[in-house]
């Protein structure tokens, strides 16, 4: 019997595509092994978002050149966003030809194709094309994480072209999927037990479908399918969120109250330069409007620091709109500059100790709030969906809130009994990250 591993790395779209990859091997009769140091075949689901994620994966694959040494029979493929630069595939094909298998973010369906013609032929497997007609997810039979949550993707790729994004360039145009499709999909999980979707697309509010249906009228179409308790989505982008949307949160009860907006920026000037297409007052005007329609709404986002050409001014104005939003959490990130996107080649590139002091000030301001904001939940009573036993405590459950809070509780029940059930926890311990509490 063999079995397969797969280690993913990047964002949820490509947790995604490693679940339809698992779908895939399963079918050709490969076992799932966690450990992929004991698997017969392994995928690696890259990530090139930041110059970190590529020093990972050259590490990692380095060791598994041991493995390929000792046990010629061993499999690796690499995939996701890495193999999408012409410059990692020749690296691969320079310093790890035994690399087995190298397909592109738009080629996954091929892989059974790329696995028989390696153990027909011998030879090395490379399948690397753009626009690359994507996999018809009704085909799929994804191996998901979780029985009662799942992702679903609503657009692929990305048109936006942010300065310092190199999202665009390996995940192809951005292409949305009918409307009826993503309900389709959504009531075959909702029948198999699936209570919970995360709607996903790297720019959510610019889906329009073929017939023209936009990002609310799907939100209102799956906010009707039955079974379907909670409707989650990522990424909002400032630039064409509309008030339709908006308004959701009033009229679609199985709307999570929360949101993930990334900012990024808090200076006009650097928005101007990252090509976002908003200024600081339409964010602020944005937040102001969620707020309005559902008061208790939470709010994500993400920021880059030391952006090029970023002065301490500008900085301030990030720590500014920070303040004023008041953000329930934060992803911080230093600017990482990639080959091939424009602001990489901008001259005025902030240097990295001022980087690194910039970043944790904004670290300590956006921790700080998060633990105000996660004070106000002291003492009540939160219905969390259970997502399993908890990772870091033992004999604790985590689940989240509608707001997306993680919660860490007690409860006499037994895994099989709570998972993926939605309970009422009292919150009696407020921490920066999470909650703790007990079942009531
Ligand atoms: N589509 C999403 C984000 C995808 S990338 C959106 O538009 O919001 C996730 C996050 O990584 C981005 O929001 C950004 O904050 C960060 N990021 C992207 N490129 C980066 C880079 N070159 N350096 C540092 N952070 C980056
Ligand atoms: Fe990258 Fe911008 Fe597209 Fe997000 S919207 S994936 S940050 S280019
Ligand atoms: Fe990374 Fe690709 Fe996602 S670069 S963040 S895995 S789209």
């Amino acid at each position: 019997m063999s079995t397969y591993s797969i280690i993913t790395y990047g964002c949820q779209m490509n947790e995604h595509d490693s679940e339809n990859i698992a779908g895939m091997l399963e079918a050709l009769g490969y076992i799932h092994e966690e450990d992929p140091w004991a698997s017969n075949l392994v995928v690696m689901n890259t990530c090139s978002v930041r110059e970190n994620a590529d020093k990972r994966f050259f590490g990692v694959l380095g060791q598994f050149k041991k493995i390929k040494k000792s046990n010629p029979d061993f499999v690796l493929c690499v995939c996701g966003c890495m193999p999408q630069q012409p410059r990692i595939v020749e690296e691969i094909n320079k310093r790890f030809s035994w690399v087995d298998i190298v397909f592109g973010t738009q080629n996954i369906a091929q892989l059974p194709e790329l696995l028989e013609n390696l153990h027909k032929t011998g030879k090395k497997q490379r399948a690397i094309i753009d626009n690359n007609p994507r996999i018809a997810e009704e085909e799929m039979k994804p191996v998901r994480m979780h029985n009662h949550k799942a992702l679903v993707n609503i657009t692929y790729g990305c048109n936006n072209f942010c300065t310092y994004c190199i999202v665009p360039y390996t995940r192809g145009r951005e292409k949305s999927r009918m409307l009826s499709e993503v309900v389709c999909e959504i009531e075959r999980l909702a029948s198999d037990g699936v209570r919970e979707v995360m709607l996903l697309g790297q720019n959510v509010d610019s889906y329009k479908d073929a017939i023209g249906n936009s990002f609310a009228e799907l939100i209102k179409a799956v906010n009707e399918i039955e079974g379907i308790e909670r409707i989650r989505f990522m990424t909002s982008h400032p630039k064409d969120i509309s008030d339709e949307m908006i308004e959701c949160f009033r009229t679609c009860d199985k709307l999570c109250r929360n949101i993930y907006l990334p900012v990024q920026s808090g200076s006009d000037r650097v928005l101007k330069r990252m090509n976002r297409h908003y200024d600081r007052a339409r964010y602020l005007e944005i937040v102001d409007k969620l707020r309005a329609v559902c008061p208790e709404i939470t709010i994500s986002t993400d920021i880059i620091v030391g952006f090029p050409g970023e002065t301490e001014s500008d900085f301030e104005e990030t720590l500014d709109i920070a303040r004023r939003v008041r953000y329930d959490s934060a992803f911080t990130f230093i600017y990482s500059p990639r080959e091939g996107t424009p602001a990489a080649k901008f001259e005025d590139q902030v240097d990295d100790v001022i980087c690194h002091e910039r970043f944790d000030r904004l670290v300590e301001l956006m921790d700080g709030i998060s633990l105000e904001k996660n004070k106000e939940y002291m003492g009540k009573v939160l219905e969390v969906m259970v997502d399993g036993l908890s990772k870091t405590s033992p004999n604790t459950y985590s689940g989240r809130t509608d707001g997306f809070k993680l919660v860490n509780f007690t409860s006499d029940k037994s895994e099989e009994e709570i998972a993926g059930q939605i309970v009422k926890v009292k919150i009696t311990e407020t921490k920066t990250f999470s909650l703790e509490g007990m079942e009531i």
